[in-house]
């Protein structure tokens, strides 16, 4: 067999395996410091702890391959800094958190959260190391129960990016953390794979969403490259309406999407998503997804779900984590399990890409290309006044059936309706939510 074949093709053929490639895609799964898609994450600001994680101790967290601590001083600022203390290395997650910084319990030496270090109780008070080292430090930005980090070269570091979606009016957002023990791509790609809810929540096992149930079609899908990332959308005909369902899933892990409970049994325009979410990187095995459900209780959608249910490795609906038992797990498998039993990191040269992946493999080539440009790569900017328009949620247009070409018709629908949501784009705040509403009703037969 050569380098090239990735496949048996002979029955019975387990025992060519062997001769298989089984290195896996190093440049879009390595993200050590130096590694190139590494280099590139470094780039965006990341969630890496939750709020409530900062109580009276250091917390010791793994992100991008660099082990760190994360602490909130009694001055009330919150520090992210390389775990081991500059002087000879104890793990500062020992360390006694004071007013301001944190304190390496075996000398004494005292860090802001800067990483500039304030007191060497043990030296002469003429020592310079105060103004001559540093501990390794990161700047944070904490918002709506989420930590984020910049862990990129300083002179390059953007500011904090504000999305339309971190501000809706009566939206409440619940911060939630989820780990996988595997690469952040494998987790990552299953919210641009449209395909897998027909089969993975319904088909295989039964309906595994309230409310989504007609998920087990097959939808019709459509892919649009922005400046950040995807807006791609699915559609489906339920009864005499059109349901289409938006994702974006901007570069490099940044997704939302529609209503968890959504039931479209009646027009609904520019549905706002129900979640929010970063898959982050841990090292090259493990990744930590961060984010937030979106709860109003005026919405008939965003006000299902278990608002208790929402936290620290839970989230309320079906299959997103390992707590429960194997048998539970193989009865009735969820996307935990998908992404997770793909292996530590996935061997894409094993895989045989197919039509449903389309979505998979314009991602991983978008990947590519910008850690090949790294230089070129631009990151998305949005402030608090003028935030990033994002597209996720649900539109469901009542529209007669099409004899003989409703695929056509589901695809066309969708694009119309993607039309307008960019049309949308020269408005902001509620001028523009009532232009999309008022639009999409006119489609709306
Ligand atoms: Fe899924």
């Amino acid at each position: 067999m050569s380098d090239e074949t990735r496949w048996i093709t002979q029955a019975y053929g387990g025992y060519d395996m062997k001769d298989l490639p089984n290195e896996p895609d190093r440049e879009l799964t390595s993200v050590a410091p130096g590694s190139p898609c590494g280099e590139y994450m470094r780039r965006f600001w990341h969630p890496v702890a939750m709020s409530e994680q900062l109580g009276g101790k250091p917390v010791a967290i793994r992100i991008l391959g660099e082990d760190l601590v994360v602490f909130r001083d009694l001055s009330g600022q919150v520090g992210l800094v390389h775990r081991h203390c500059a002087h000879r290395r104890m793990s500062l997650e020992y360390g006694h958190i004071e007013q301001h910084g944190i304190r390496c319990a075996y000398h004494g030496w005292l860090y802001d959260v800067d990483g500039t270090i304030l007191e060497t109780p043990g030296e002469p008070e003429d020592s310079p190391i105060c103004k001559k080292i540093c501990l390794g430090a990161y700047p944070v930005h904490e918002y709506k129960g989420l930590v984020f980090a910049y862990m990129g070269p300083p002179a390059l570091k953007p500011d904090f990016c504000h999305y339309d979606s971190f501000d809706i009016p009566d939206h409440e957002l619940v911060p939630y953390s989820i780990h996988s023990p595997c690469n952040w791509l494998q987790e990552s790609e299953n919210s641009i794979d449209p395909f897998h809810s027909c089969f993975l929540h319904g088909r295989v096992n039964g309906p595994q969403f309230p409310g989504l149930e007609h998920f087990v079609e097959l939808p019709v899908a459509e892919y649009l490259q922005i400046d950040y990332g995807f807006v791609y959308s699915h559609a489906r005909r339920v009864g005499e309406h059109i349901m289409v369902r938006f994702h974006d899933h901007l570069t490099p892990n940044f997704a939302q999407n529609g209503g968890m409970f959504q039931k479209f049994s009646k027009p609904t325009f520019f549905g706002r998503p129900s979640l929010t979410k970063w898959v982050v990187p841990v090292d090259d095995t493990n990744s930590r997804k961060f984010g937030w459900r979106h709860f109003n209780d005026k919405d008939e959608v965003l006000r299902q779900g278990d608002k208790e249910s929402v936290g620290w490795e839970k989230v309320d609906f079906y299959g997103q984590t390992a707590h429960r038992t194997y048998a539970e797990m193989q009865e009735n498998p969820g996307d935990w399990e998908a992404w997770s039993s793909q292996g530590p990191i996935n061997i894409h040269k094993r895989e045989y890409l197919a039509t449903t992946d389309k979505g998979v493999s314009m991602l991983r080539a978008r990947l590519k290309k910008h850690i090949r440009n790294i230089d070129k790569v631009s990151v998305p900017s949005g402030t608090l006044e003028k935030p990033l328009h994002t597209y996720g949620g649900d539109t469901v247009l009542k529209i007669p059936k099409r004899l003989n070409d409703e695929r056509e018709l589901l695809s066309e629908i969708q694009v119309k309706i993607r039309d307008v949501y960019l049309k949308g784009d020269v408005y902001e705040g509620e001028d523009r939510v009532d232009f999309l509403k008022r639009t999409l009703a006119e489609l709306s037969q």
